[in-house]
């Protein structure tokens, strides 16, 4: 289990600015137990408030995670439940500490399709978030890359025709997605064995480094993430360029 106690890094040194992590292998890790797949999710959700917290210690400004795509719907009716009472009880728990913490948290997706309650949480975070700087730890919930780009060329095309936007510029059209304003992820981290991104923040990780590990997200502890960020660290970013 990850021990938030066994912290190697030290906040700030060639630590990445924003994180992004999808959260793989939760049902993996309970059927090796066999545990129900909604129990890995219970262990996952602790696992992601562990790591957000030592995130936040070693200095990561951003972390976002992936934790319900546009195709999870597809799960069994049971599955989805869960999962979303963990959300719900976790943007709870974050509307009751975050004012103390000073973390921001921001629900990244079509919130459209969520209950009035999770609507109702996600705009109370966002207000109370607005009143402070720091960490920030964004949950997509409800998202799909290509849904996001969809959904800002719209409202952009809608902006346009109504003469209120200039001409596109990559510049202003992240300024259309569920990201708007966040800075795009340096390391993008796929626990769980698979190498793909899944639809994964398709416009925000053009130059993100990957690491992808076989770790099952909820056995992911600090000492993983330590080693992404040392893989990081010794990658030679470019952006298309020379040095
Ligand atoms: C992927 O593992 C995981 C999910 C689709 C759900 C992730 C959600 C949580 C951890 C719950 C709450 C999250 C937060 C941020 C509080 P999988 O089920 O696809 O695993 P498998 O590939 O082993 O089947």
């Amino acid at each position: 289990m990850a021990n938030t106690n066994n912290k190697t890094n030290t906040p700030g040194e060639g630590i990445p600015r924003h994180i992004a992590i999808i959260l793989d292998g939760n049902g993996r890790w309970a059927k090796k137990r066999g545990l129900p797949r909604t129990a890995g999710h219970a262990v996952g959700a602790e696992t992601f408030r562990k790591i957000a917290t030592y995130c936040k210690d070693i200095g990561v400004d951003y972390l976002t995670v992936y934790a319900f795509s546009t195709e999870n719907w597809k799960r069994p009716p049971a599955e989805v439940r869960t999962i979303m009472a963990l959300l719900n009880r976790y943007l709870q728990e974050a509307v009751d500490t975050m004012e103390r913490d000073h973390i921001r948290m921001k629900v990244l997706g079509d919130i459209s399709a969520l209950s009035e309650e999770q609507r109702a949480l996600v705009a109370k975070t966002e207000e109370i978030s607005s009143h402070y700087e720091g960490f920030q730890a964004n949950i997509c919930i409800n998202y799909g890359g290509r849904d996001e780009i969809l959904h800002a060329a719209r409202r952009y095309a809608e902006d346009f025709a109504a003469g209120k936007a200039d001409a596109l510029t990559e510049e202003r059209f992240g300024g259309y997605l569920y990201s708007a304003g966040i800075p795009d992820p340096d390391l993008l981290i796929r626990p769980g064995g698979e190498q793909r991104l899944s639809n994964f923040l398709l416009w925000q990780c053009a130059y993100a480094e990957f690491y992808f590990t076989d770790v099952l997200w909820p056995d992911f502890g600090p000492e993983e993430l330590d080693r992404a960020i040392e893989a990081y660290r010794r990658r030679d970013r470019r952006y298309g360029g020379v040095k």
